[in-house]
């Protein structure tokens, strides 16, 4: 027994990593996570009129809806047992400014969205973001002043949009828009109004990334926008920098945390959910969803089955939950399973 080789041999016979892994039943016994619909949120996008399901070319399978549909799609969605859902509107160009003021509207786009979801579909959440771009004609999430996205007065008006988005019935405010300070001062309005049940699921560490490029076709922003983010969001060479800005968020009062892009971020999830404990979600954005279905599409993957794979990843990373294009594709698989 001095012969080493044979102490290595005598050491593999003993452990066998092929033994938990030999059948089905043993697979699953051991199986460590699971994706689950009430996992998944779901985001959608809404357009103005009635009767509109306009197909998306960049993300096939998605389409921006009038009001009336997004209805009938939030009542399936409930159905299929899906949490809740993130709306996103595509406005009118003629309404869009440089101060982004149509997200101050009570009647605007989002808020008749939400109005009429939580009217007809109550047992679904909805989420709501308060980045300006959707509103602003020069695509930036801020009030863009002599090239600069100023902070504070961004934050002051966020704020004010958030109370009236819980006004119209929104559930949970998402802040996307990267200003410091603005989840203490959205919390602060919320409880102000009367809106102490409202959460703030905060987009805490939302990177610059060339992965949101459908996103910007679906709500046309992306012909709009004058440079670039990165004075706002956060540089993908930093975790440690992503870490300390979700932890601001967490002092002021975020109820649930979100990494977004998602994928080649889940060292940051990882990360999140070890540091402070909170609820952790992360975004599988636009450019992840087409590149799934564009690899599909030409039968270089298996695109369902890299769609399940990739979610289960998420869960494996320390996520609570994925914001994701695929949730009703996912939710109808796993009600058949
Ligand atoms: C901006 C915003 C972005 C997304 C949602 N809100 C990023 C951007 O346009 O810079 C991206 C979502 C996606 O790509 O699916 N507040």
């Amino acid at each position: 027994m001095t012969d080493k080789t044979h102490a290595v041999d005598h050491i593999t016979g003993h452990r066998r990593m092929r033994r938990n892994r030999k059948a089905d039943w043993t697979r699953r016994l051991v199986r460590e996570n699971a994706l689950t619909v009430d996992d998944l949120i779901w985001p959608v996008f809404v357009v103005p009129g009635t009767n509109i399901v306009d197909p998306i070319a960049a993300m096939p399978g998605v389409n921006r809806m009038s009001v009336d549909k997004l209805v009938e799609a939030a009542k399936e969605a409930a159905a299929l047992g899906i949490p809740a859902i993130a709306t996103f509107p595509n406005i009118e160009m003629d309404l869009r400014d440089v101060t982004g003021s149509q997200i101050l509207e009570r009647e605007n786009l989002i808020n008749k969205a939400t109005a009429a979801i939580k009217k007809a579909v109550p047992e679904i959440g909805v989420i709501t973001d308060v980045a300006l771009d959707p509103f602003t004609s020069h695509g930036h999430d801020g009030i863009l002043r002599d090239g600069i996205i100023v902070n504070d007065e961004t934050v002051e008006l966020v704020a004010r949009a958030a109370v009236i988005q819980a006004d119209a019935g929104s559930d949970i405010i998402a802040p996307s828009e990267m200003m410091d300070g603005r989840i203490g001062a959205i919390r602060e309005a919320l409880d102000a109004a009367g809106h102490q049940n409202v959460g703030i699921m905060s987009y805490a560490t939302k990177f610059s990334s060339g992965h949101y490029g459908p996103y910007r076709e679906a709500i046309s922003t992306g012909g709009l926008l004058k440079g670039d983010k990165n004075s706002y969001y956060i540089d993908p060479a930093n975790g440690t920098e992503a870490i300390r800005d979700a932890a601001l968020d967490v002092e002021e009062g975020a109820d649930m945390l979100m990494v977004k892009p998602g994928l080649p971020y889940l060292d940051i999830v990882w990360r999140m959910k070890q540091e402070f404990g909170l609820p952790v979600f992360a975004y599988q954005v636009s450019g992840e969803y087409s590149m799934v279905k564009a690899a599909a599409a030409n039968g270089w993957i298996d695109g369902q089955r890299v769609m399940m794979e990739q979610l289960l990843c998420f869960k494996r990373a320390g996520c609570d939950g994925i914001l994701t294009y695929f949730a009703p594709e996912v939710a109808k698989i796993l009600s058949k399973a």
